[in-house]
């Protein structure tokens, strides 16, 4: 059985005053049924740590290095994440893979460093328009993920988000016959690898979801939660997709 898992990606959004969203994310969900998390930005998790007291809501980064500790100006490692009250951290995002040019032997070392660290890992997946349109959708998901998650993966620690490129922050979202071919794709590559510890590995849908759409996307199988980007920065627009797949 996979806990369904609601988790919210901030990007590069919120300073001290975005505190108050997570102030009235815990209200309106005093105990949530479903697994529920916020990677804000790295400079707000130990504020948001202190502030949500007991609550379960759990806490990720948006990155991490390979490397535990040393000289790489700017950067953080997954201990320091899981130092500042983190549990998870989303590794591989399509912006970490065009904007910083990570690869997916990159994405892997992450996965590796924050194992180590007993963080969970969100890796994500997802092909382009142009990859879509010339039919590689498929073949470039795989590629990815044969990449991107260790030999050593278990499902306890191992989140993979399927975020089709063209779906994030331009509110197309990805039909559900797309989303049921590719997690079905995902799953079977992953139950393939992994044996049983494939099957409990959880499968998110990210691109564009939002409290119209959550309830036909969490319907699809293999879809275990959601990775929401703009529609998570507001505890009113993010309660409703978490209720969605409360009832899913
Ligand atoms: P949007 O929900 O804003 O499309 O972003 C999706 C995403 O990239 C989450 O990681």
């Amino acid at each position: 059985m996979r806990r369904k898992l609601a988790a919210g990606n901030w990007k590069m959004n919120g300073t001290d005053a975005a505190l108050a969203e997570v102030d009235a994310l815990i209200a309106a969900n005093p105990s949530p049924m479903v697994d529920l998390l916020i990677c804000p930005p790295a400079t707000l998790i130990d504020r948001m740590n202190r502030r949500r007291g007991n609550h379960a809501l759990a806490l990720g980064g948006q990155d991490c290095h390979h490397a535990a500790s040393g000289a790489h100006t700017g950067d953080i490692s997954a201990a320091m994440l899981a130092d500042a009250g983190a549990s998870h951290v989303i590794l591989g995002h399509s912006e970490r893979r065009a904007d910083h040019g990570e690869t997916s032997e990159m994405v892997r070392a992450k996965a590796l460093a924050a194992q180590d660290a007993g963080l969970i890992a969100i890796i994500c997946v997802g092909e382009t328009l142009a990859q879509r349109e010339a039919g590689q959708a498929l073949t470039v998901i795989g590629a990815q993920l044969a990449g991107s998650v260790p030999d050593n993966a278990r499902a306890a620690r191992t989140v993979v988000a399927y975020e089709p490129v063209w779906a994030i922050g331009t509110g197309k979202t990805a039909t559900t016959t797309e989303i049921a071919e590719v997690h079905a794709a995902i799953r079977a590559a992953l139950v393939a690898r992994f044996d049983a510890e494939g099957t409990g590995m959880r499968i998110l849908y990210g691109g564009s979801v939002k409290a119209s759409n959550a309830a036909d996307i969490f319907a699809v199988p293999d879809v275990d939660g959601a990775l929401v980007g703009g529609a998570s920065l507001k505890a009113a627009d993010f309660t409703p997709i978490v209720a969605a797949l409360e009832r899913a």
